[in-house]
């Protein structure tokens, strides 16, 4: 907001400095909060630290806060900065106060959906997130990934960086194949017509498969016979994928493309527009070349001349002393790969084909060892961004009625709950405002149902298991989406009752008292662009859900306790009425890097 004053006092400070041989530390600036006047800040210490360090005698907080006075006099008298102070080696520069918020909002309204955006960063981050498996249905789960996945996205771009959005569905693998045998011998060239249909179907026909296959109590001989018979059968089916059978292959991308369908479609529905998409099965081939550069390399140790696999000691190659990430298989005896060996070759093409300099994966706790062990083997291969690797985990979704389990069948759909949530905001639409279209009424409930999803999933630190409740998440109070979505149609409201043509105008003056309550709006507003760099560096939608609650708070608190419309005076009524429009510009952009539309009434 004051980048130019910050410049001409950095310059000033770094010409003093270096005429007085000073060893100038990087200099690291704080907002000073609201007290009567807002500030910004920095300090002197690491700068005198480096002094005593080359050896001068000083006693670093005494010379900190002389360097801090004699900066203070160079500096002078600077425009837009009416008072600085020297305190305990604390540089403090105070801002006149109408001269603050009108700087805070002229900047907001000029800058519009682009507030808060960070200057590019030169640097290319790939997340990778919405990557079930096929041949099953989206759940609840899959949703946290992906509205998890997608606000990091969006934060990460906003805050500068070049982003590339990924998919990796797992399409391949036993469980797959386990579908698709079941699907051949019992229910061939079925097929049930919706796009969510065919999911749900194809998850029964596998918890009816698992039944077949397992080893019952009690099992009699006939039973034990044919249950052996099938899982034969499943068996031949996964070689003759692999042997690349035409009529095999041919089932698998028929019904595979029926998972992709629906999630396609969902995608849509949460607006989630994906870069890339990679599958498993694209790197299948790729990994069993790794597993020879890695035994080639002397990184992998080939115990199949002795029967046994391919296996990394990942500890031992590392100089580990203690266990950590253990030994893993990379390459089965049979001449399979596996999950892990995939993710070797995935991370190659992540790094080579579409040199991302950062990769975060977005991917449940559970596959943490997983891909420690995956980003070590990188390592040890010789990436050097594998460092630069980033799991971003996220814990287990239930509801009230209790846990899920795709393999008997009890899953929470994500289409069914989102179904249900949309029906009961129009209930309540219907009733609140039955003077709206049936189309705005739809559109709404979709926007606020959505909403109240998203914001209940972000709103929770991302690693622990939460419980998806329906009534708290679409609750008009508290820390939901509907709250802040609230917020956004009031200020709306306000605005187009106001019937102003002005609002453009620029130098609109804050120079009356201002109330505590508008102090408050001015500040947290002015606060957005540090709360996306930092959500976007701690890779945290948690941090901009929480922003956003305290934002609409701030402006509902206004609201109820400000005269807006009926303001003292005309200058008064404009000045709070561009407040108004820069607090409804910086819910929006807030909401919309959690992935939550702003209806514009509710
Ligand atoms: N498809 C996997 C699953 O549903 C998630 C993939 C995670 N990403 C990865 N690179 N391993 O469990």
């Amino acid at each position: 907001m004051f980048e130019k004053e910050q410049q001409i006092i950095e310059a000033k400070i770094r010409e003093f400095c270096s005429q007085n041989d000073i060893p100038l530390a990087e200099l690291k600036w704080t907002s000073i909060p609201f007290s009567g006047e807002w500030g910004m800040s920095t300090s002197f210490f690491a700068t005198a630290a480096h002094e005593a360090r080359s050896g001068k005698k000083i006693q670093v907080p005494q010379r900190a806060q002389e360097i801090t006075e004699q900066i203070k006099v160079q500096i002078g008298r600077v425009d837009g900065i009416s008072r600085i102070e020297a305190v305990k080696g604390y540089l403090n520069l105070y801002f006149s106060t109408p001269e603050y918020a009108r700087r805070v909002v002229d900047e907001v309204l000029a800058s519009g959906a682009d507030f808060g955006r960070g200057a590019a960063k030169n640097e290319r981050v790939m997340v990778e997130y919405a990557q079930p498996n096929t041949h099953h249905s989206f759940h609840i789960g899959h949703y946290r990934n992906t509205i998890l996945g997608e606000s990091l996205a969006r934060l990460v771009e906003f805050a500068g960086f070049d982003t590339i959005r990924a998919s990796y569905p797992g399409d391949i693998g036993l469980g797959v194949i386990t579908i698709l045998w079941a699907y051949d011998r019992f229910y061939k060239s079925q097929e049930p017509s919706g796009i969510h249909e065919r999911g749900q179907w194809l998850l029964k026909i596998y918890v009816e498969a698992t039944a077949m296959l397992e080893p019952k109590e009690n099992e009699t001989p006939e039973e034990k016979t044919k249950r052996e018979a099938y899982d034969a059968e499943r068996r031949e089916m996964y070689r003759k994928w692999d042997a690349g059978d035409k009529y095999v292959r041919d089932l698998w991308l028929k019904t595979r493309e029926w998972s992709l369908e629906e999630l396609r479609d969902i995608l849509r529905i949460l607006d989630v527009k994906m870069d890339v998409w990679f599958f498993e099965s694209e790197v299948d081939e790729p990994a069993k070349e790794i597993v020879e550069e890695l035994i080639q390399k002397g990184i992998a140790d080939d115990e199949r001349p002795q029967g046994g696999a391919v296996i990394v000691k990942i500890d031992e190659k590392l100089g580990l002393k203690k266990e950590k990430y253990r030994t893993n298989i990379i390459l089965r005896s049979d001449g399979t790969t596996l999950y892990l060996t995939k993710d070797l070759a995935l991370a190659k093409v992540k790094f080579e084909q579409y040199h991302v300099d950062r990769s975060i994966y977005v991917v449940d706790v559970r596959q943490s060892m997983h891909l420690q062990q995956a980003f070590a083997i990188l390592k040890l291969w010789g990436f050097k961004q594998a460092e630069k690797c980033y799991h971003l985990g996220y814990g287990f979704v239930s509801l009230p009625e209790g846990a899920m389990s795709a393999r008997r069948g009890r899953v929470v759909l994500f289409k069914d709950v989102m179904d249900e949530a949309i029906r009961r905001v129009l209930a309540v639409e219907s009733e609140k405002s039955p003077e709206m279209s049936e189309d705005e009424r739809m559109k709404v409930a979709h926007q606020i149902g959505l909403g109240a999803m998203a914001y209940s999933m972000l709103s929770v630190d991302n690693s622990r298991d939460m419980i998806f409740e329906m009534d708290n998440a679409l609750s008009f109070d508290g820390r939901t989406g509907p709250y802040i979505q609230n917020a956004y149609v009031r200020a709306n409201s306000i605005l187009k009752r106001s019937n102003v043509q002005t609002l453009q105008r620029s130098n609109v003056d804050f120079s009356y008292e201002l109330d505590p309550h508008e102090i408050e709006v001015i500040e947290k507003i002015s606060q957005f662009p540090d709360v996306v760099q930092q959500a976007a560096n701690e890779y945290r939608p948690m941090v901009m859900a929480n922003y956003a609650y305290d934002l609409a708070n701030a402006f509902h608190s206004f609201y109820h306790a400000v005269p807006v419309l009926q303001s003292e005076n005309e200058e008064i009524r404009l000045a709070r009425l561009r407040l108004v429009a820069a607090a409804k510009q910086v819910i929006a952009n807030a909401l919309r890097l959690l992935d939550i539309q702003a209806p514009e009434v509710m």
